[in-house]
């Protein structure tokens, strides 16, 4: 491992993904020395070149290249060595669900596994990834004490704080979102929040209990599958009555307690749909949390019928989703809800293509899914496209080459639907049935 101050507290990151290399980057930059730890060799070997393999993150390659330049930034597959070096050990390990909506630990728990080898007394450790509340005392604390012997709160402390930013402006959270911090005791609490308060110079929000921090970040992600869930079923009802949700949402929301959410083809990503399983299996079984999981998770079919219904059987129909990732502008696949348009598509017997100009075409052949350029002249033979998440490269689409196109199914009603129409091509969105938005 290269890269060490003397005069400066040392910190182990453990997981270099999309959050923990920009927070080993900011932290290197605020005077800690890191050591960042991560299991893909690729990870560690680009970070020790002074290389961000994170695209898309505005900042974050400076950062990266100026902590290694000063020598406080390096990376390692050893997690245990990273944390046997450091004082202050930060865990953003994803943990995820299975197919069945089962919590997924296998790749925390070997970070964890790996820390209690290397954990000395008197450090802190700090869990920041999403987590069940509970885990971070009653998973995780108990296991670095089988381990090492070190008690929690004893001979280490032990704190959790949630990770709140969103992609594409990370660096700008971290310093603006207060952190909120909770510890298994009050030392515990402390030292965390005077860390953050040094290392990123956010405001703080200290909370009375870990299992307080841990649900708070549970909560914010229910609140927002929920409210989607909810614009998702009014949008579907104002269809029915033949309505624009475009123009209600508008209209509804210049009330100043209103606050409608956009409706849309599906949830995807890391976090909101997946951390509402964290309470759902904890007894949170019946009400809203489920069911707005339920919408959110039928909105893809919902919008393979609209397809169908305009266009009838998708039987050798040429397909083309835009987007892979689950969201605009950010190259993350995970629970996209393009993934779920393929099966279908595949299912129903169609040609599913895949626009997505953040990954290359072998990526997108890996999901199942053909790729095509937008400048490709199979354009013409498309008969159906379908905006799953909007990159800002989609506000340069130049329709006109879809010239057997029928349908242009506008998943984030973002789409210029006079310039689609005037084309003589249906335009529908989520919450339009045949309708131009005002
Ligand atoms: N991505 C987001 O927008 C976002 C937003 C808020 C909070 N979060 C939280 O941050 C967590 C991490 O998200 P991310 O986007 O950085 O994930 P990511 O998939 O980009 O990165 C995870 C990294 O962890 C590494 N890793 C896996 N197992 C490991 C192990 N045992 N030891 C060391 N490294 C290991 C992987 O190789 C990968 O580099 C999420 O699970 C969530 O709790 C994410």
């Amino acid at each position: 491992m290269t890269g060490y101050s003397a005069s400066l507290p040392n910190v182990a990151v453990v997981g270099l993904g999309k959050i923990g290399l920009t927070l080993a980057a900011v932290f290197a930059n605020h005077r800690y020395n890191v050591f960042g730890a991560d299991i893909n060799p690729d990870v560690a070997a680009s970070v020790n070149q002074g290389i961000s393999h994170i695209q898309n993150e505005p900042g974050l390659d400076r950062l990266v290249l100026t902590a290694h330049k000063n020598n406080t930034l390096s990376a390692t597959t050893n997690t245990a060595e990273a944390t046997a070096q450091a004082e202050i050990i930060v865990v953003i390990v994803p943990v995820l669900t299975d197919e069945q909506n089962q919590v997924d630990y296998q790749l925390i728990d070997r970070a964890v596994a790996e820390i209690a080898k290397g954990i000395k007394k008197d450090a802190m450790v700090i869990f920041e990834t999403t987590l069940p509340p509970g885990d971070t005392e009653n998973r995780f604390g108990k296991k670095i004490e089988e381990i090492s012997g070190l008690r929690p709160g004893r001979d280490f402390d032990l704190a959790y704080s949630p990770e709140r930013v969103y992609s594409n402006q990370i660096i700008h959270d971290l310093g603006h979102y207060p952190k909120v911090v909770g510890g298994i005791n009050e030392k515990s609490l402390k030292s965390a929040a005077a860390f953050y308060k040094n290392a990123l110079g956010c405001k703080l929000i200290e909370v009375s209990s870990l299992v307080t921090a841990e649900f708070s970040k549970v909560a914010e992600c229910v609140y927002r599958d929920v409210n989607i869930a909810l614009a998702n079923e009014l949008a579907m009802f104002a269809e029915d009555k033949g309505v624009s949700m475009a123009e209600v949402i508008s209209a509804s929301n210049s009330q100043p307690y209103s606050n409608i959410h956009s409706p849309g083809i599906g949830v995807g990503g890391h976090c909101i749909p997946i951390y509402p399983y964290f309470f759902i299996n904890k007894g949170l079984s019946t009400g809203l949390t489920p069911l707005s999981r339920e919408i959110n998770d039928s909105m893809a079919d919902y919008a393979i019928g609209k397809i169908e219904k305009q266009i009838g059987s998708l039987k050798n129909k040429n397909t083309l989703i835009l987007g892979l990732s689950y969201r605009g502008n950010v190259k993350e696949p995970t629970k996209s809800t393009t993934l779920v348009l393929i099966d279908r598509m595949l299912e129903k017997g169609a040609n599913p293509f895949v626009n997505d100009p953040l990954f290359s075409d072998r990526e997108i052949k890996q999901h199942g899914a053909a790729p095509l350029s937008l400048y490709d002249d199979n354009c013409s033979k498309i008969d159906a496209v379908i905006l799953q998440s909007f990159h800002e490269e989609y506000n340069e689409i130049d329709f006109s080459q879809f010239t057997n196109c029928q349908l242009v199914l506008d998943g984030r009603n973002k789409l210029n639907s006079q310039e689609i129409s005037r084309l003589g091509i249906t335009y529908e969105s989520i919450g339009n049935q045949g309708r131009q938005c005002p």
